[in-house]
């Protein structure tokens, strides 16, 4: 059966500022979500949240960018802001930026990952389906970056590549260039690894322009392993609205790495563009599912659930929540000090974001009136 698994994440209100969404909007999008699979709209879906952002995860037979798919969850959206408004939650509907989506909802605000493939026990590469599902809070889809580069391009963190004929192979990595303004398509490239690893290295310097958007098997060349969320929302609202909160798929096992491998680079605390206003570079936490985002900043965020699919695609049966185990702990601890270390600096140059993010801000107007009181100092020749 050809499945595809859809991630769909939007942050559509949040109790007390950028927290979390509250137990009523989740229960909205629940009870949405357990109609569709009644209907038969979905095989299977789960709802969870990562800060204030809500993310469906769901399997389904309709393929990659199906209407009837993102209408679903951008009515679930909906819904769930109809909730927050009643509430009086703070930014109800922050992430449906436009009226309507005309069907796809990717560039419409919410975060989309989506991968199809066969669901066949029978088959010899695939007879299990592994998955992670990571959702990130406060920071953009450049966040992904560092972790996929140390998986998919170096040995040093991913000894799979020395190991396993099949990645040793190599992989096609897609990088997108986020600044492109949607209208007349995506503008991507794709790049062969390893020998490609340092065109790719020189891409990725850069997450707040270049993504990596999709991963595919070199072994097995029509086998999708990544697909991450990577749109700017700022190039859609043309303005601050928010971060660009990303989520990811990776599929695990056999001819791909093993989850402990793509995990792997998380224990660094690698710094990301995000944080409080979306302003600041900030190093990233990883945390158990349904985290809040409560510490001082808003310390950006990334959970990750593990799951397997069993041949009618259902997959919410039981699950992992990989960094919600102990062995992360000693992690967070690292990240909230180097962040507290590193927040001492204040706004002075690279705590902050670079001046091509803060462009979307409210900053600009302060430079713009500075700029009419510059003058230049004319040496007087004497
Ligand atoms: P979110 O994008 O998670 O809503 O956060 C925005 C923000 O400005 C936090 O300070
Ligand atoms: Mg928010
Ligand atoms: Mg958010």
């Amino acid at each position: 059966m050809r499945i595809t698994v859809s991630v769909i994440k939007a942050d559509v209100g949040s109790v007390g500022g950028h927290t979390r969404p509250s137990e009523r909007m989740l229960e909205v999008v629940r009870a949405q979500v357990r109609e569709a699979v009644r209907f038969q709209l979905l095989l299977d879906g789960l709802v969870t949240h990562t800060g204030d952002d809500i993310a469906i995860i769901m399997s389904h037979t309709r393929g990659p960018g199906a209407h009837e798919i993102h209408r679903f969850a951008w009515d679930s959206f909906l819904a769930a802001t109809e909730e927050a408004r009643a509430a009086g939650l703070y930014g109800a509907g922050q992430d449906l930026l436009v009226d309507a989506p005309s069907g796809n909802v990717r560039g419409a605000g919410p975060a989309v990952a989506e991968i199809e493939f066969d669901r066949d026990p029978a088959s010899r590469d695939r007879p299990a389906e592994p998955f992670l599902v990571f959702a990130g809070d406060k920071c953009g889809p450049g966040a992904y970056n560092y972790p996929l580069y140390a998986l998919f391009c170096d040995p040093m963190h991913n000894g799979g590549l020395l190991l396993s004929p099949k990645l040793r192979r190599g992989f096609a990595l897609t990088i997108i260039d986020m600044d492109h303004k949607a209208g007349d398509g995506d503008r991507v490239v794709q790049l062969d690894v390893p020998e490609r690893v340092w065109d790719v290295a020189c891409l990725l310097q850069n997450p707040d322009r270049f993504a990596i958007e999709a991963v595919y098997s070199r072994w097995k060349p029509d086998e999708q392993i990544v697909s991450v969320s990577a749109t700017r929302l700022h190039n859609i609202a043309g303005t601050y609205t928010g971060k660009d909160d990303p989520v990811a798929i990776v599929r695990t096992q056999g001819i791909f790495p093993a989850p402990e491998e793509v995990v792997e680079p998380y224990t660094l605390g690698h710094f990301v563009t995000g944080d409080c206003r979306g302003s600041h570079v900030m190093p990233i936490m990883p945390v158990a599912i349904n985290t809040t985002v409560a510490g001082p900043y808003c310390l950006p965020l990334v959970s990750c659930l593990a799951f397997s699919m069993d041949k009618d695609a259902c997959f919410t049966r039981e699950y992992v929540d990989m960094f919600g185990n102990v062995a992360w702990e000693a992690t967070r601890l690292k990240v909230q000090r180097k962040a507290d270390e590193w927040r001492r600096q204040g706004f002075v140059g690279p705590t902050m974001a670079s001046h091509a993010e803060l462009a979307y801000t409210g900053i600009v107007d302060a430079l713009a009136a500075l700029d009419r009181e510059f003058v230049v100092r004319h040496e007087v020749q004497v």
